[in-house]
């Protein structure tokens, strides 16, 4: 039989996260705090954030041990499945090898469990009793709700309210694992009222639902907030993903040309692609690409400047790849990928040229998920599709050329909730759409000016 897929023990997983910021050859630059426009520091942030993330969040260590607790909870779907996917590359009738990490086999369905989990272990450890989160497409808001129930906290989820319409049994999954939901812009909150006040049918964004989240966290002493994507700390949960990836790739004798993963806030990418990003720091012929909408480019069309993460600027300002915080993006099926801003962390690797990224349109997105779901079986999440659709355009590339190229990407989840969205696609009511030239234009007019100390 032709081999399809790689299964490690579970006395293979990896111990340790893999910190990038050990070996980035530019650093990050500071965060500012959105209120004094001064440096953050850690005692700052900590009004939202556990110290230990705080610490993960700025150290330079090159790894950090995974808890017990921690690696105990992740086992009940961890190590995931490589998978070669050999009936799709036939279907493509291309000589690559197509191989996929399938993230999608956590009980929320995506990669966003690996760091929901430690982020409520360490919340717990350190006394917060509530966790305030924020959700685009609903992946993070389920996997929040179920770290939540597994170490005993309660937990509320303000959902982006064109998700929350499109994706009614997120919520319901979301009440299964005892969370409560609201979909965003909300009456609880003053960033939610004061844009419904502007906008009753307001479709909501990331950046507003972040405003909501915080604001939560910050007006109730025994509750945190908790980010899904963009922050360090939550890249480095990721790297789970890629530290299994390279053993089991090793496991087939085969080396990736080129990983590849979807980038809405950059986590799934970071999870597969730091530890290569380190091995091909450390002389490994490997390129890395990052596959994002056209109709929120962020680090393919935004400018590398400060920004605030969210709409209300109650989130610290970080220097990221961002299209304006004001902007608010066109409506599109992959909600995770409709987000301003961009991980610091996958920024800078842009800057420096570590990391690649294209753009793609959703119609191509779909009819590369559709395939796939067609020859593997599998309904990939709309995000999932861009980084399909990402390895289908690298595939094409060695058709024409003849080779055997090795390409792997994350599947970083399934589209079981998202069937409305291939109900519109498959009945031909999907469109693309463009670039918003003008918005991101007239959003970048209302970028912070923030003042970085002589050295
Ligand atoms: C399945 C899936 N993939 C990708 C993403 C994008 O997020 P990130 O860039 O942080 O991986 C999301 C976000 O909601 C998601 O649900």
């Amino acid at each position: 039989m032709e081999q399809v897929k790689v299964l490690l023990n579970e006395s293979d997983m990896p111990r340790r996260w893999y910190n990038i910021q050990s070996d980035m050859p530019t650093p990050l630059a500071p965060p500012f705090h959105p209120a004094t426009m001064e440096i953050a520091t850690p005692e700052q942030m900590h009004v939202i954030f556990p110290m230990a993330l705080l610490e993960q969040e700025m150290s330079p260590a090159p790894y950090f041990d995974i808890p017990e607790e921690v690696m105990q909870v992740l086992a009940l779907w961890r190590p995931t499945p490589l998978m070669r996917a050999r009936r799709f590359e036939k279907a493509l009738g291309t000589p690559a090898h197509i191989y996929f990490k399938n993230e999608s086999v956590s009980p929320a369905g995506s990669h966003k469990p690996n760091t929901a989990v430690p982020q409520a272990f360490y919340n717990k450890q350190e006394g917060i009793r509530r966790i305030a989160t924020e959700t685009g497409a609903g992946q993070w808001g389920s996997a929040m709700s179920l770290a939540c129930k597994f170490f005993g906290l309660d937990c509320r989820v303000y959902m982006v309210r064109v998700s929350y319409d499109q994706k009614p049994y997120r919520k319901s999954m979301i009440h299964t694992w005892g969370a409560e939901i609201f979909p965003s812009p909300s009456d609880q909150t003053n960033a939610g009222r004061a844009v419904l006040a502007q906008d009753p049918n307001h479709p909501g964004s990331l950046g507003i639902a972040i405003s909501e989240a915080v604001e939560d966290a910050v007006s109730h002493e025994d509750t945190n907030y908790s980010l899904g994507s963009v922050l360090a700390h939550v890249c480095l949960h990721q790297t789970i993903i890629g530290e299994e990836a390279i053993r089991q790739m090793k496991v087939l004798g085969e080396k990736p040309d080129v990983v590849i993963g979807c980038i809405g806030g950059g986590s799934n990418f970071a999870g597969i692609s730091f530890p290569y990003v380190r091995e091909k720091i450390n002389g490994m012929d490997v390129r890395i690409l990052a596959v994002e909408p056209a109709s929120c480019p962020t680090v393919t069309k935004g400018v590398y400047a400060y920004d605030y993460g969210d709409t209300a600027h109650m989130a610290p300002i970080v220097q990221m790849h961002t299209l304006g915080h004001t902007f608010i993006p066109p409506g599109i099926h992959a909600g995770g990928l409709r987000y301003h801003g961009m991980s610091p962390l996958v920024s800078r690797l842009y800057e420096d040229k570590l990391i690649e990224a294209i753009a793609v349109p959703q119609l191509e997105c779909f009819e590369a998920g559709v395939l796939f779901a067609r020859t593997e079986g599998i309904v990939p999440a709309p995000e999932t599709t861009h980084a399909i659709r990402g390895a289908v355009i690298e595939a094409m590339k060695a058709k024409e050329e003849g080779k055997e190229k090795v390409i792997l990407f994350n599947f970083s989840g399934h589209g079981h909730f998202d069937m409305s969205a291939y109900d519109a696609y498959l009945a031909g009511q999907l469109s693309n759409y463009e670039y918003p030239q003008k918005l991101v234009e007239e959003a970048l007019t209302h970028l912070p000016h923030v003042t970085l100390p002589a050295m």
